[in-house]
């Protein structure tokens, strides 16, 4: 998978169409939390956040912003790059903790190293193996009272409701899609494997966690843009997780 991920952030560098907005869930959330957490804005400056997967780096230079310390695993060296020029460019690479090229299957960091671990979009695409080691990272690496918040493929997403009769499922709520027509498109048919995670099987995968919150959001998108998918009508629909360790 770290080629394929080389050669999609090449070909998003290469169009200019690279993430530069961060993931509004995840502000959302974290938002929610620091605003019940902590009374005094010096505390948040003393706050250490992960994410797994960061790609080219909007959600942590929104960290950075709040005045986070951001810190970042990817297995794409391509995408670490994206995101240092990105920290670079805004002037922000002060703010910069870690920056590591390693998998979130194992995660180069002590435990109870975070205040918050992030994740958006990176372990539905994991093998039921690789996603279980995922999870169990992410509670490792998370501080006592620590938060995760994810955002994640749900089993309401069209593309599952769609094609879960007539593709076998190599574990329950996982496909391997395939599609000519979506090669080069960033889109799940061009990624291949997805799980798409059911509110119940959180609680097993967050182990350690003592809150365990999925919330689901739906998005319908615009009939052109499911077109050029391939489906008539494509309902995004994702978990946001919110876990206290
Ligand atoms: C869909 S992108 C999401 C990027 C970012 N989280 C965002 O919200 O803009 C998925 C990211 O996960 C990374 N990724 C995929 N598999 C990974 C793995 N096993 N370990 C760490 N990162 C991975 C990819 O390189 C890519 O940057």
């Amino acid at each position: 998978m770290e080629e394929w991920w080389d050669e999609s952030f090449k070909e998003q560098i290469d169009q200019n169409a690279y993430n530069t907005a961060p993931v509004e869930a995840l502000v959302r959330f974290t938002s929610h939390f620091l605003r019940a957490r902590y009374e005094n804005p010096e505390q948040i400056k003393q706050l250490k956040f992960l994410e797994i997967g960061c790609g080219a780096g909007a959600n942590l230079i929104w960290l950075a912003e709040k005045g986070i310390q951001p810190n970042g695993i990817d297995i794409s060296q391509k995408a670490l790059g994206l995101c240092k020029y990105h920290f670079q460019k805004n002037q922000l690479e002060h703010r910069l903790g870690d920056l590591k090229h390693c998998s979130a299957t194992s995660l180069p960091f002590e435990k109870d190293s975070f205040d918050g671990v992030l994740e958006s979009c990176v372990f539905q695409h994991l093998n039921e193996i690789d996603r279980k080691k995922a999870f169990q990272e992410t509670v490792r690496v998370l501080k006592p009272g620590g938060v995760f918040i994810g955002h994640m493929l749900s089993q309401n997403h069209t593309t599952y409701q769609l094609n879960k009769g007539s593709i076998k499922e190599t574990d329950p709520g996982t496909l391997v899609l395939k599609s000519e027509e979506a090669k080069n498109k960033i889109n799940l048919e061009s990624i291949g494997l997805s799980h798409f995670f059911s509110k119940d099987e959180y609680t097993g995968l967050l182990d350690g966690c003592s809150l365990i919150d999925p919330c689901e959001t739906t998005y319908e998108l615009p009939l052109e843009e499911a077109a050029r998918r391939g489906y008539k009508n494509y309902c995004q629909a994702m978990w946001i997780v919110y876990a206290i360790k």
